[in-house]
């Protein structure tokens, strides 16, 4: 969502600052803007500033801005793009904010839930406000407070980057809540929202732990209560850039039998018919007791989790529950101590999943999480878990950490299962084989454009698929309607009956998820009655399919798999169908509108 970057050390910072900015562009904002302090007046020997620059929109509106303007080596300078929550997106509301005597700038992210009572109070005391956010508040509160006594007075989630008139060599940091890192390398200080703004230019991090807070500056960190704890940096600048590719989502998409590759590295045993999860090993004997599981997420990592369901019931024969993580966070639900908790997240900081897992904690679950962000506040609070190694995601609509998700889900069902059995043994020699067909999927991405443009005339689409694919065909929805801002419904075929086929007539085409496996012959019905009623269908089949090629309007074949699999291919061309049609449709699908690639706040 939002994202801070800034920086205290003997070089000038507004550059610094705003190249940082940019590698936090994947996030998603709605304007951006900076604080530097400007120049160094030659008859006082004093800094001038800190200066203020705003923009709305793109950070190359910016960029024009900040044109010609040049900061003080060894001063400090912050900067933040905003993703509107309180208030419009326009340049009073975007960050830093202010204080009265505009002596105290800030950058912030996360939400002051309390603000308005701060507000009536602080107002009373005089304050003037000249901002619709809940973070304009916390620059009046620092000024009558001071940061340290302000922050007592908040409820609510921060990452805060603050600088001041009268310490021009300082910034001062705190989180809670809202995740923060500090590069530390040579004397320099740099501060992110997201480690990614950080790749390439140090190798040594804090990340900040809840309620740590304190000061940067050219002699130094003082950072408390807890003693800040250096951290290698592990993320390659090279995974982040875009390669040849014109927009990211393509990239991860292509990406996706590397991921599914790094995901099983070293974990599986095709010999022993075993599964080996480093992540786990401390919690072995917890997780021989375990009776139930649950799992919690959001977004695309939510519909991974349904598969993930099927697979611990199937596989590992443990009873699994599964909740959006926004509702379970509310939820009142019965505890077992014989419980385990999953929590599946690709960026480990999203706002509802973080706090289903902390109250998960509280309740004294077994946490354990299944994390693409090394570091992230999930990965540090869950009590193990296991890494996908899938790299940045930098496209805003998950892709690659989707079939991510599903190997490592697969690994970790085989993992708990207490019985091998011939099926185990088939699933992880296909595991190592499915990247091929991965590829193979990938290499056929033309033939997905042209139906993408055939079927560019439609609104609305119905998206169908019964057993491990109606997980997949709610994703395969969820992927176009973010792209594509096109209507589509995610439906179990069986339900088809009771409600969307009221819908079906010529203008609704129903996209099948429709492979040979135990539910094909139901899903060929489904299709029979789509047809019958002049529904156009564009069916995901198995290679071979005869049957497939008469009853539909368009297929494609997709290789062979094993069912429980089978998610992992089909989902492929399903996020080329949506990549296809937003390019078609002239949408920015790296950043599409109103969506952020990491929600951290509810
Ligand atoms: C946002 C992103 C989605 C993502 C969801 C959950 O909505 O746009 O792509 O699936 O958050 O994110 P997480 O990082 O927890 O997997």
């Amino acid at each position: 969502m939002c994202g801070i970057t800034g920086y205290i050390g003997k070089k000038e910072g507004l550059p610094i600052v705003f190249d940082n900015l940019r590698k936090l562009e994947y996030r998603g904002y709605d304007s951006a803007g900076v604080a530097f302090f400007n120049a160094v007046s030659s008859i006082k020997h004093q800094v001038l500033g800190p200066k203020v620059i705003k923009a709305v929109g793109k950070l190359d509106n910016l960029e024009k801005a900040i044109r010609g303007a040049k900061s003080q080596a060894a001063t400090a300078a912050i900067a933040h793009t905003r993703w509107a929550t309180h208030g419009i997106p326009n340049e009073t509301n975007a960050h830093p904010h202010t204080d009265c005597k505009k002596e105290i700038f800030l950058v912030h992210n996360g939400i002051v839930e309390n603000y308005r009572e701060l507000k009536t109070d602080l107002t009373k005391h005089g304050h003037h406000f000249y901002s619709d956010t809940d973070t304009e508040v916390l620059a009046h509160l620092i000024e009558e407070f001071g940061p340290e006594l302000a922050l007592k007075k908040v409820v609510g989630a921060y990452a805060l980057a603050v600088i001041f008139k009268k310490e021009p060599e300082k910034i001062f940091v705190a989180r809670l809540g809202s995740p923060l890192v500090i590069g530390v390398g040579g004397g320099e200080y740099y501060v992110a929202s997201d480690p990614t703004a950080l790749a390439g230019l140090v190798k040594k991090v804090v990340y900040l732990k809840e309620g740590q807070r304190g000061w940067l500056s050219l002699s130094g960190m003082k950072i408390g209560p807890a003693r800040p704890r250096l951290e290698p940096l592990e993320i390659d600048p090279e995974q982040s850039r875009r390669g040849n590719y014109k927009h990211f989502m393509m990239k991860e998409i292509a990406e996706g039998p590397e991921v599914l590759e790094s995901a099983i590295r070293g974990r599986l045993s095709v010999r022993r018919n075993s599964v080996k999860l480093g992540g786990l090993e401390s919690v072995t004997d917890q997780l021989k007791r375990i009776k139930r599981l649950e799992i919690l997420a959001c977004g695309t990592s939510y519909y991974a989790s349904l598969i993930g369901k099927l697979l611990f019931e199937e596989l590992a024969d443990i009873p699994t529950e599964i909740a959006i993580a926004s509702e379970y966070r509310y939820a009142k639900r019965p505890v077992s101590s014989q419980s385990a908790a999953i929590f599946v997240s690709q960026s480990g900081e999203t706002a509802d999943t973080l706090a289903a897992l902390r109250k998960a904690n509280n309740q004294g679950l077994l946490t354990l999480g299944i994390v693409n962000a090394v570091g992230s506040s999930i990965a540090r609070e869950t009590v193990a878990g296991v890494y996908n190694h899938a790299g940045p995601e930098i496209g805003v609509a998950s892709t690659k950490a989707f079939i991510s998700q599903l190997g490592v889900l697969s690994l970790m069902a085989l993992h708990l299962s207490r019985q091998k059995l011939k099926l185990h043994k088939e699933i992880i020699k296909e595991l190592r084989i499915l990247p091929f067909k991965i590829e193979s999927v990938i290499k056929n991405s033309g033939a997905i454009k042209t139906l993408a443009k055939k079927y560019l005339q439609y609104d609305n689409f119905l998206y169908l698929g019964r057993g491990y694919n109606y997980p997949a065909a709610l994703e395969g929805a969820l992927k176009i309607k973010e792209i594509s801002y096109v209507h589509a419904e995610g439906y179990a075929g069986g339900e088809m009956k009771h409600g969307p086929i009221a819908l079906i007539d010529k203008n609704f085409p129903t996209v099948a998820l429709a492979t040979q496996n135990r539910v094909y012959e139901k899903m060929i019905s489904n299709l029979e009655e789509i047809k019958a009623r002049s529904g156009p269908i564009l069916a995901i089949a198995t290679a071979g399919d005869k049957k497939m090629a008469k009853l539909a309007d368009d297929v494609f074949y997709v290789p062979k798999t094993i069912e429980q699999l089978e998610p992992i291919l089909n989902i492929v061309p399903l996020q080329l169908f949506a990549y296809y049609s937003g390019i078609l449709r002239g949408y920015d699908v790296d950043k599409p509108r109103n969506l952020a690639k990491s929600v951290t706040v509810e």
